[in-house]
C-alpha cells in the first residue's frame, strides 16, 4: 500500500510514518516545512530503516499536487498538513482558513480526479468545546468554535461529509485527537515547536532543560481535584498507531458508513499538576513552576470516551503518561545536547 501523508515531517505525521512502515506500508510525504525541519525525515528513516519519498511542496498548490498524483501510485491519504496554533489563528484568521480549509478542498479535488478515495483526517477534541457530559463521546454536540483554528476543524469535517455525500466511492475516517504528548521511545524524533511553546508538553521539557525559567500553570481554581485543568494526554506514538488502525479499516471496506468519527485519547483525564508530577517521577528532574491566572479560552476539563475506537478500530493506547514524559525528555535532551 502506498500512503500519501501530507504534513508528514510534523510532530504527529513523523511518528505516524514510523508506524506506517512498521505495518508494512510505503510512504510518500508532502510537506512544505513551514513548521518542521527536513532532518526529521532523516531521523524517521533511521528509525524505520526505509527511505520515505519526500516532496517539499505546499499542498495548497493544486497544479503541483496534480503532478505528484500523476507521477506516483497512491492508495490512500492521511492529511495532517495544517496550521495548528490556537492563538496565532486569532491574529491570522485568513491564513488559517486558506491553509487548513483551502488545502483540504484542494486535496479532495485532486483525489477525486485521480480516483483516490480513502482519507484519514486530523481533527481535534476542540470541536466539542466544554462538553456537557464526560467522558465525551463522538455523538456529543459540536459546540461553537472559540477560535478560527477550532472552526477550521469543524468546517473540514463538514467539507469531508459533504464530499462523501456527492462521491459514493469515497470513504473517510476522521480522528479527533485529544492532547498528544511525548516522543518516539528512542528519543530520535519529537515535538519541535518554533519560538516559545504554547503547549504544556514542550513547555515542561524546555523548563526542565533550563531553556525557559519557569512553567506558568494557568489557574488552580477550576472544579477539579487539584484545581488545575484536566486533559486526556495521549502518547504521540499511540496516536500515530491509530492512523494505521484507521487505514486498515478503510482498506478492509468493512464499514457501511462513508464517514466515521473516532475519539483518539486514553480515556483518562489528568490534571496539569499531575502531568508535572509524572514528568518529575519519570525523569527525576524537577520542574520549576508557579500558579498564575487562568488562560483565556481554556476548557476546564475534557477526556475521551474511546469505546468506539477500541471496538471498531481495534486500537487502544498503550503508553502511560510517565512513558510519554520520559520519551519527551529523551528527545529534549537530544536536541539540546544535554
Ligand atoms: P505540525 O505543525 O507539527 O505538523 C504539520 C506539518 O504540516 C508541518 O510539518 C508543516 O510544515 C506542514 N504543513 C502545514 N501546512 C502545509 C501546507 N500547506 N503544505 C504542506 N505542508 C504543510 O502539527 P502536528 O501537531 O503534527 O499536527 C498535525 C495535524 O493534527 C494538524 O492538522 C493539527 O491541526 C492536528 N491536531 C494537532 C493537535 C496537537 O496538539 N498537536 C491536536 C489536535 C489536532
Ligand atoms: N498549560 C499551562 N501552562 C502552559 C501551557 C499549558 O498551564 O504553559 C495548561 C493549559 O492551561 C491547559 C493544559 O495545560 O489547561 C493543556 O494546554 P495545551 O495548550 O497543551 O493544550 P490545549 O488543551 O489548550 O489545546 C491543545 C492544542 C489544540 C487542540 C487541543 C485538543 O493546542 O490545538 O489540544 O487536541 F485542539
Amino acid at each position: 500500500m502506498n500512503i500519501l501523508v501530507t504534513g508528514g515531517t510534523g510532530f504527529i505525521g513523523s511518528h505516524t510514518i514510523v508506524e506506517l512502515y512498521e505495518a508494512g506500508m510505503d510512504v510518500l510525504n508532502i510537506d512544505n516545512l513551514c513548521n518542521s525541519e527536513a532532518f526529521i525525515n532523516e531521523n524517521v528513516d533511521a528509525i524505520t530503516g526505509n527511505k520515505q519519498i519526500f516532496i517539499c511542496e505546499d499542498i495548497t498548490n493544486e497544479e503541483a499536487l496534480r503532478k505528484i498524483f500523476s507521477s506516483h501510485s497512491i492508495d490512500a491519504v492521511i492529511h495532517f498538513a495544517a496550521f495548528k496554533s490556537v492563538n496565532e489563528s486569532v491574529e491570522k484568521p485568513l491564513e488559517y482558513y486558506r491553509n487548513n480549509i483551502g488545502a483540504t478542498i484542494t486535496l479532495l479535488n485532486v483525489m477525486k480526479s485521480f480516483n483516490v478515495y480513502l482519507l484519514v483526517f486530523s481533527s481535534s477534541c476542540t470541536v466539542y468545546g466544554q462538553p456537557d457530559h464526560l467522558p465525551v463521546t463522538e455523538d456529543s454536540p459540536i459546540k461553537d468554535a472559540a477560535t478560527p483554528y477550532g472552526y477550521t476543524k469543524q468546517v473540514c469535517e463538514q467539507v469531508i461529509a459533504d464530499f462523501a455525500e456527492a462521491n459514493p466511492n469515497f470513504r473517510s475516517i476522521i480522528l479527533r485527537y485529544f492532547n498528544p504528548v511525548g516522543a518516539h521511545k528512542s528519543g530520535t524524533i519529537g515535538e519541535l515547536p518554533r519560538g516559545v511553546p504554547n503547549n504544556l508538553g514542550p513547555y515542561i521539557t524546555q523548563t526542565a532543560a533550563g531553556i525557559l525559567p519557569l512553567l506558568n500553570i494557568f489557574g488552580n481554581d477550576y472544579e477539579t481535584p487539584d484545581g488545575t485543568c484536566i486533559r486526556d494526554f495521549i502518547h504521540v506514538s499511540d496516536l500515530a498507531g491509530a492512523h494505521v488502525a484507521a487505514l486498515k479499516k478503510l482498506i478492509s471496506k468493512k464499514s457501511d458508513l462513508q464517514v466515521s468519527f473516532y475519539n483518539i485519547g486514553t480515556g483518562k483525564g489528568n490534571t496539569v499538576l499531575e502531568v508535572v508530577k509524572a514528568f518529575e517521577k519519570a525523569t527525576s528532574v524537577k520542574v520549576n513552576y508557579k500558579i498564575t491566572g487562568r488562560r483565556e479560552g481554556d476548557i476546564e476539563k475534557i477526556w475521551a470516551n474511546v469505546d468506539r475506537a477500541e471496538k471498531e478500530l481495534n486500537w487502544k493506547a498503550k503508553y502511560s503518561l510517565e512513558d510519554a514524559m520520559l520519551h519527551a525528555w529523551l528527545w529534549e535532551k537530544k536536541i539540546r545536547n544535554i
